[in-house]
């Protein structure tokens, strides 16, 4: 739909965008006057383009204040939202260049968890969550294809119910948890195989995707954010392939080069560690590829 106004009115809207980007004239910090000035500039485009009603604008204020209503130190809707309209990513895919073969990021989300619990390797995150045992391995290298030992290594997922373990109300940690690479640059850990899950839908946020037609629901994920001395830190998560929602994700965080084949292993069967583990299980490589820091 265009709309066209008369040459007066197009003169007094062009003024007001001139005269509010004039008031950052005596901003002394250069990147924040271009930030605000950038800012004016698309915001009132769009309000032009789109013929911004009143009633529109205040639906909009209601949106924007029923998401700081329900934001808290456990629930963060403004990432939520940054999330969905690929703001998130697209943040990401600026600050993370491509470089050599190192491995792409993705998506942080609002999970992560300060001071999780270490973990030997080869020990388990899982804690009560629950979910079908899975076996995670890989190596950790930089970009000249050297192994990076001591690297710090966070994983977090959701169970099987798909909830996190901060999204339960009994205080657990669980399905989460931090190692270190060894001398070869190598870790393992047990997990559980990832599975679907919505992200939150019940404030602002599933509101908005529910008005346009669209689904919360991600796709099949394990997080990792990977940091070593002298390597840009990597946050990621591995996707499993096959899964259904790859190409729907509503955080539009999934990237072709992390699918990963999950293998399902039949009850009973040996595990690299020489547990038993009485039903079924999976396993996934991940090898991951660290760029330098500053890169
Ligand atoms: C997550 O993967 O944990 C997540 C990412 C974006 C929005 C909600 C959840
Ligand atoms: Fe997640």
């Amino acid at each position: 739909m265009t709309y066209t106004v008369s040459a007066e009115q197009e003169r007094r809207e062009a003024d007001l965008v001139e005269r509010v980007v004039r008031s950052f004239d005596g901003c002394s910090d250069p990147r924040l006057k271009q930030l605000m000035t950038s800012l004016v500039h698309h915001l009132h485009a769009f309000a032009r383009e789109v013929r911004l009603s009143e009633e529109e604008w205040t639906k909009g204020i209601e949106f924007l204040t029923a998401a700081g209503h329900i934001t808290d130190d456990k629930r963060q809707e403004f990432i939520l939202l940054s999330d969905v309209l690929g703001l998130s990513m697209q943040t990401i895919g600026i600050n993370n260049e491509a470089y050599g073969d190192a491995t792409e990021a993705t998506v942080f989300g609002p999970f992560f968890v300060e001071n999780s619990p270490e973990i030997p390797l080869g020990g388990s995150i899982s804690g009560v969550a629950s979910g079908e045992p899975c076996w995670v391995e890989g190596t950790v290298s930089d970009s000249e294809g050297q192994p990076v030992a001591g690297a710090r290594i966070e994983v977090w997922e959701a169970d099987e119910e798909g909830l996190y373990d901060v999204q339960h109300d009994d205080g657990r940690t669980a399905a989460r948890g931090h190692l270190f690479s060894d001398a070869e640059g190598r870790y393992s850990f047990w997990g559980v195989t990832p599975t679907p899950y919505p992200i939150p839908s019940d404030g602002p946020v599933g509101k908005m995707l529910a008005a346009v037609g669209r689904s919360p629901m991600r796709a099949s994920h394990l997080h990792f954010m990977v940091s070593a001395e002298g390597q840009r830190t990597l946050v990621t998560h591995i996707f499993v392939s096959g899964d259904e929602l790859l190409d729907a994700d509503t955080v539009f965080g999934v990237k072709e080069s992390l699918v990963k084949k999950f293998e399902r292993q039949a009850p009973g069967s040996p595990t690299p560690d020489g547990r038993v583990v009485d039903d079924s299980w999976s396993r996934v490589s991940f090898d991951i590829v660290l760029a330098p820091a500053g890169s």
